[in-house]
């Protein structure tokens, strides 16, 4: 049975065996967390995208999807990259959120990892309300098998949604 914690920080700061990214589908980079940990982790990071894309991952991920590389300079391990849906208010999209929390899991599982830090997935640029993808997300590593999982929250209102009791 996992540990669950909540932290108000940042993320690429994490001594955790993986950090999460909520990247996108073309696994190049962007804004946000994605920006960040591209930033802080260094060129490593996006050589390993590259060659995910150069191969298996042509089409670029699928949102839901999961996929490591290398961390680069932070202070983890892996970086477990995956594609959060985009907010829609006319089609559920939920289930694609615990995907991306259910499949990152199992690839860090696989990895041997034992320590995972996620982000607020799809809360910022793809504007999923944060009481939602707080329901989902703790729903979805509820039974994990891992030791420790780590939500590491931007600002002080994410993390109330996220770690209200
Ligand atoms: N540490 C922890 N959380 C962070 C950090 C950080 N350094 N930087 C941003 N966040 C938070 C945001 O405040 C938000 O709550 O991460 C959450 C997710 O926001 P985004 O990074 O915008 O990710 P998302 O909403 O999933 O949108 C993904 O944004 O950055 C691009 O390339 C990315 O196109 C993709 C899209």
């Amino acid at each position: 049975m996992a540990t669950i914690e909540y932290v108000l920080g940042d993320i690429t700061e994490q001594e955790v065996d993986v950090i999460v990214n909520a990247a996108n589908s073309s696994l190049l980079g962007g804004g946000g967390v994605d920006g960040a940990i591209h930033r802080k982790g260094g060129p490593e990071i996006l050589a390993d995208c590259r060659k995910l894309r150069a191969g298996h991952y042509g089409g670029g991920l699928k949102t839901g999807q999961a996929v490591a590389t290398t961390a680069g300079k932070l202070k983890a391990r892996w970086v477990v990259h995956t594609v959060g849906p985009v907010w829609s208010a006319t089609e559920d999209r939920s289930p694609l959120l615990a995907d991306c929390h259910r499949n990152a899991l199992r690839v860090a599982a696989d990895l041997g990892a034992r320590t995972i830090a996620f982000p607020a997935i799809s809360t910022g640029i793809y504007r999923w309300p944060i009481e939602d993808a707080a329901r989902i997300a703790r729903a979805a590593v509820e039974d994990s098998e891992l030791d420790l999982i780590r939500f590491v929250l931007f600002d002080q209102r994410s993390y109330d949604a996220f770690a209200r009791p």
